[in-house]
């Protein structure tokens, strides 16, 4: 079993408020890892500092043997970390085509060819590449709509194959399905199941939907006032009764 990201004893106080809280927690490759918890136990802040977007007040988080906590997002992309928001973040004036033409021409920048970061390409070979993801998600028709118009699980989407543009190892997604329909929801269910399957992604998401948790889940860790207190088999989280006190009974805004 290989550990992709591991966080050890990691804290994180907002000003003088704790979130986290001697979060240990090990991803392994392969696996698919949801995070669970009531609205404002910490789940963003955990993805947060995982992503490298926050540095943890006192801990460590490694991938491999490096200690990453004080690398930047970007430094952590490059490593092989995609990672999607809670409201889905694509350029709203720029043509769906052109958001994924973006990241893939990104990758490029980083794996040698040129430096730029957000620069819109040219080149046929990137555009044939972003072509290509937007049909693998099913967005070949909305090519060339701004993506100001897309819909709430469209724009998911095209967040998601701009991710994969980056072609990550390890996927993070902060409640992919939130706000959606039951119909779009079990859609993007079905895409985020084939898409890490087809391309040997290892999964760390959050999500509110229990439908979407043990659809997904290969193994749960409840996250309750910035400590996570129950981690398991989906399973076996489902019977554990702390857990249903303190989240499967007593649901959120969310459902
Ligand atoms: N930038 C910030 N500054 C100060 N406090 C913050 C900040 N971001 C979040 N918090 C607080 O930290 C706590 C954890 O927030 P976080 O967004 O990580 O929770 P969450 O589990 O993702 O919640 P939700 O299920 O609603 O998305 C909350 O009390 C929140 O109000
Ligand atoms: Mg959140």
């Amino acid at each position: 079993m290989t550990t992709l990201l591991e966080a050890k004893g990691v804290f994180l106080n907002y000003g003088a408020i704790p979130v986290l809280k001697n979060i240990d927690l090990e991803l392994i490759q392969g696996e698919r890892l949801v995070i669970i918890g009531p609205n404002g136990a910490g789940k963003t802040t955990l993805f947060k500092v995982l992503s490298g977007e926050l540095p943890p007040t006192k801990g460590a988080v490694r991938m491999g043997d490096d200690d990453v906590s004080r690398h930047t997002g970007f430094r952590r992309v490059r490593r092989g970390v995609g990672r999607s928001f809670q409201v889905a973040r694509v350029f709203l004036e720029m043509t769906v085509l052109d958001n994924v033409a973006v990241s893939v021409e990104a990758r490029h920048g980083h794996e040698g060819r040129g430096a730029g970061f957000f620069r819109i390409s040219t080149s046929p070979e990137v555009m044939d590449e972003a072509v290509g993801l937007l049909a693998h998600l099913g967005l070949s028709a909305q090519q060339n709509t701004l993506a100001s118009e897309l819909s709430h699980g469209d724009r998911k989407r095209l967040e998601l194959a701009m991710i994969l543009a980056l072609r990550p190892r390890i996927l993070m997604l902060d409640e992919p399905t939130a706000g959606m329909s039951p119909t779009d929801r079990a859609a993007a269910v079905d895409l985020i199941d084939r898409i890490v399957t087809e391309n040997n992604i290892t999964l760390i998401l959050t999500e509110h939907d229990m439908g979407v948790v043990f659809q997904l889940g290969t193994r749960l860790s409840v996250l309750h006032y910035g400590e996570l207190v129950v981690s398991g088999a989906p399973e076996e989280v489902r019977k554990n009764l702390l857990v249903r006190e303190i989240y499967l009974g007593r649901n959120s805004r969310h459902d």
